[in-house]
C-alpha cells in the first residue's frame, strides 16, 4: 500500500487589529445590518501595513511544526497559496522555506485564488503517496487588505487577512488524505477578477479586486454542492457521511443553500467567517485549524475540505482524521532547536536588511 497523507500539524496567525462593520460604515456608505444580513461577516482582521503575507506565512508555519513535532529538515516541499505575495519572486514559500530551516525543501507559491489550498493539499498529497517527498508544509496566507479598493462597498467590507498552514506526513492509510477533486471553468473567468487597474497599476495604485457578487454567489452555492458529491461517491460514500465540512469562508448564504441542496445539517459546517471575513487561501486552514483546537475533528472521522473562487476554480478533499505518526522524543527536540537557529538567522537577516536599506535612503 503506497502511504497516506496524515495532517500531523496545524497552525494559523490572525493580526492583531480587528474592524467591525461599524467601523467601516463610518467610511464607507455600508451598515453593520447589511453586511451582517447578506454576507454573516461582523468583523475582519487587517495586517499593519509593514506586514505581508510571507510574514503571516512564517508565524502559521512555525505553529503548524510545533504541533507536529517534526524537525524541518524532513520537509520536501513548501507550497503557498496565495494571491498577494509581496511579490512575484523571491516566492512566499522560499521566505517561508527559509525562516523555519527547511533546508532540503522545494518551495514554491501557487495561484488558483480562494481554492489555492485545496489545491496545494491535492498536489503535496499525491507527492507524498508517489513516494517522492516523505513530508510536505502546505499554507494559504493572503494580505487581501493590500488589494481591495477601500472605496468599493461591494467588495471591500468581505475580505481580511491572515494565514493558516498544515504539516503533511507520510503515514499508514488508516488516516490521511483519501480524495480530492479539482475543477475550473475559465469561461466564467471575467465574474472575479483580480488586476491592475488599467493606467492606474503605473501610478502605483497596485492590483484591485474586480468581482460580479451574484454571478460568484450563484457559482459558489451550486459548485460547493456538486464537488462534495462528487468527491464522496469516488470514495463510494454519501455526503451524510462526512461528520465536518469546512467550506472556503466567504458567505454564510453560500453555505446555508449548499446545506439545503445537499439535505445536509447546517450545525456540521464550520464557519468562523463572521470574525474574519473572507481570507482567500487563508480562509480553509484557518478553519480546520479552530475546528482541530475546539475538539471538532476526532480520530476517525471523515472531514471535507472544499473552496472555490478566482478562475473560476473549485476543488473540494475528504480526510479521515487522525495521526498514526509520533517522532521520537530525540527527533522533536533535534527539529525545535532547528527551527530556534532558523527563527535566529531570520531575524539578524531582517535585521541586517533594515539596517542597510536605512542606510541607502537619501537624508
Ligand atoms: O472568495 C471568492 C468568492 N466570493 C464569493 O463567494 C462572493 C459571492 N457573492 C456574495 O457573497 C454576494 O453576492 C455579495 C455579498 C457580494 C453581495 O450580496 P448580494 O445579496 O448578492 O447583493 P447584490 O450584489 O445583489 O446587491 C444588492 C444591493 C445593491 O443595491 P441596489 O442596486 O439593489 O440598489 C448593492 O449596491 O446591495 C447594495 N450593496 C450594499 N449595500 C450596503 C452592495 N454592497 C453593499 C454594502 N452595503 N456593503
Amino acid at each position: 500500500m503506497p502511504p497516506r497523507a496524515q495532517i500531523t500539524g496545524w497552525g494559523k496567525y490572525l493580526p492583531s487589529r480587528t474592524v467591525t462593520n461599524d467601523e467601516l460604515a463610518q467610511a464607507l456608505d455600508t451598515s453593520d445590518e447589511w453586511i451582517r444580513q447578506r454576507t454573516g461577516i461582523r468583523e475582519r482582521r487587517l495586517a499593519r501595513p509593514a506586514e505581508g503575507a510571507a510574514e503571516m506565512a512564517v508565524h502559521a508555519a512555525r505553529e503548524a511544526l510545533r504541533k507536529a513535532m517534526i524537525d524541518p529538515g524532513e520537509i520536501g516541499l513548501v507550497i503557498v497559496a496565495t494571491s498577494t505575495a509581496d511579490q512575484v519572486f523571491p516566492s512566499v514559500a522560499s521566505i517561508v522555506q527559509y525562516a523555519i530551516g527547511a533546508n532540503r525543501a522545494g518551495a514554491f507559491d501557487l495561484s488558483a485564488a480562494c481554492s489555492g489550498f485545496v489545491y496545494a493539499l491535492s498536489l503535496a498529497s499525491d507527492a507524498i503517496s508517489a513516494g517522492s517527498i516523505r513530508a510536505a508544509l502546505v499554507i494559504g496566507a493572503e494580505k487581501m487588505s493590500g488589494v481591495v479598493d477601500w472605496g468599493d462597498r461591494n467588495t471591500c467590507v468581505l475580505f481580511g487577512d491572515g494565514a493558516g498552514a498544515i504539516i503533511l506526513q507520510a503515514g499508514d492509510p488508516k488516516a490521511g488524505l483519501l480524495a480530492s477533486v479539482l475543477g475550473s471553468d475559465g469561461s466564467d473567468g471575467e465574474a472575479l477578477v483580480l488586476r491592475s487597474r488599467p493606467g492606474e497599476g503605473a501610478a502605483g495604485q497596485g492590483p484591485v479586486i474586480a468581482m460580479d457578487g451574484r454571478r460568484v454567489f450563484r457559482f459558489a452555492s451550486r459548485i460547493m454542492a456538486s464537488s462534495l458529491r462528487e468527491v464522496t461517491s469516488k470514495l463510494g460514500l454519501a455526503v451524510s457521511d462526512l461528520s465536518l465540512v469546512i467550506p472556503h469562508q466567504a458567505n454564510q448564504r453560500i453555505m446555508d443553500a449548499a446545506c439545503e441542496e445537499l439535505g445536509y445539517p447546517p450545525d456540521r459546517v464550520y464557519s468562523n467567517l463572521e470574525r474574519y471575513g473572507n481570507t482567500s487561501a487563508a480562509s480553509v486552514p484557518i478553519a480546520l485549524c479552530e475546528a482541530a483546537d475546539e475538539g471538532r475533528l476526532r480520530d476517525g472521522e471523515l472531514v471535507a475540505l472544499v473552496a472555490f473562487g478566482g478562475g473560476l476554480s473549485w476543488g473540494a478533499a475528504i480526510v479521515r482524521w487522525g495521526r498514526t505518526i509520533r517522532p521520537p522524543w530525540h527527533v522533536a527536540v533535534r527539529g525545535r532547536g532547528r527551527q530556534l537557529w532558523a527563527a535566529i538567522l531570520w531575524q539578524w537577516r531582517r535585521l541586517l536588511r533594515l539596517a542597510s536599506s536605512r542606510r541607502r535612503r537619501p537624508s
